[in-house]
């Protein structure tokens, strides 16, 4: 089913939106609004998204068939931003069919999934990205720069919460729903795998989907990273506070504040190189850096066309987001077995 409109002709990325529900209509919106783009196709199985979905992008066709999307020559990148479960399977057929591929994270629900994307990745001719937002937060990009600058000094360890009383899903715990941010955001940040998981979680509101997720990830260094998952909580937290020998930090998405660096710590007096005694606190002032604030999602997408008109590879190509979902197998292996894992 299709539904032809006048088209514009521009020598811009034409993109199709497959999935336009919860999440997929501000995908919509935001290419619509991308001068680099021109979204020519949307497509979703239900009428009534599709069509709540097309008021963003008038000018596009609609169809509830991903098979015609894929027909269609007016087509160069398809964004899939439909449930986990597919994925894996239509960025595969995306790729096929000769289209740049954006998918919604997390890329598949189990390695070998994220296995066939490679492959089929690497048979093609286009790029291939996975959308994990947070890596794209103006706030990380500077955190990353702090890091790599060294102002926070060694990064000891860092934990993450997010959770709130939000939308309560069945067909994936808190895990894959909500790590995705949190796993690519500390691969982005420390640049290094965890060699082991340990996660537990609970389910209390739908039998065998964990709505609450503690998980531990363990790095071969002495680093360590924790992050707090549930969508059961009385208040809406998106937070991340990292821990540097030097300086420690603060990433509160909540606020307006969106950072704050914290210069405090320990120091050691040079005369004393063992004992813990004569450490000294350091309890310097705190700064809030200006950053200039663009909605991550445009950043992402843009990141997204930047890749296709440039032949970059994306920063969250292929290989970071294979990490990511090892890292959620890993924690879902630890919550089945209830014991710490190693990460394949
Ligand atoms: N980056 C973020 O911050 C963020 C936030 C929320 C959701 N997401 C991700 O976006 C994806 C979608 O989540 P959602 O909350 O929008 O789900 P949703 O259930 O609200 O929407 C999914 C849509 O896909 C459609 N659909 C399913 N199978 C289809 C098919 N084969 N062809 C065409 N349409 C099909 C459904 O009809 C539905 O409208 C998930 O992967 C989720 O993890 C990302």
């Amino acid at each position: 089913m299709s539904e032809p409109r006048a088209s514009v002709a521009m020598p811009h990325t034409r993109v199709a939106i497959v999935g336009t529900g919860y999440w997929g209509i501000n995908l919509v919106r935001t290419f619509a609004q991308d001068r680099r783009a021109r979204v020519t196709w949307i497509c979703d199985r239900d009428r009534e998204a599709l069509d709540r979905a097309s008021m963003q992008a008038p000018g596009a066709r609609l169809s509830r068939s991903f098979d015609e999307v894929l027909d269609a020559d007016d087509v160069d990148a398809v964004v899939i931003a439909t449930p986990a479960v597919t994925h894996a399977d239509m960025a595969c057929r995306a790729l096929a069919a000769d289209k740049h591929v954006y998918v919604e994270k997390p890329l598949a629900l189990d390695v070998a999934g994220t296995e066939r994307v490679r492959v089929a990745a690497q048979g093609s001719r286009r790029l291939l990205m996975a959308g994990h937002l947070m890596v794209y937060h103006p706030a990380v990009e500077y955190l990353r720069t702090l890091i790599d600058s060294g102002e926070l000094g060694e990064i000891l360890y860092l934990y993450c919460t997010r959770v709130n009383l939000g939308r309560v899903r069945r067909d994936e715990n808190a895990l894959w729903s909500f790590a995705p941010h949190d796993i690519s955001m500390i691969d982005y940040l420390l640049g290094a795998m965890p060699v082991s998981v340990w996660a537990t979680g609970e389910s209390y509101l739908a039998p065998g989907v964990e709505d609450v997720v503690f998980v531990n990830l363990k790095f071969d260094s002495r680093q360590m990273a924790h992050i707090h998952l549930s969508w059961l909580d009385p208040r809406k937290e998106r937070r991340l506070t990292i821990v540097g020998s030097k300086k420690m930090a603060v990433f509160d998405d909540v606020s307006s504040e969106k950072l704050r660096i914290y210069d405090k710590g320990y120091d050691r007096p040079p005369q004393f190189t063992d004992f813990g005694e004569y450490l000294a606190i350091r309890s310097g002032g705190v700064y809030i850096p200006h950053i200039k604030m663009v909605e991550p999602l445009a950043r992402e997408c843009g990141h997204f066309l930047h890749c296709i008109e440039s032949g970059e590879t994306p920063t969250t190509g292929i290989n970071s987001a294979t990490r990511v979902v090892r890292v959620l197998a890993a924690a879902q292996r630890s919550l089945d077995q209830g014991q710490r894992v190693t990460v394949d």
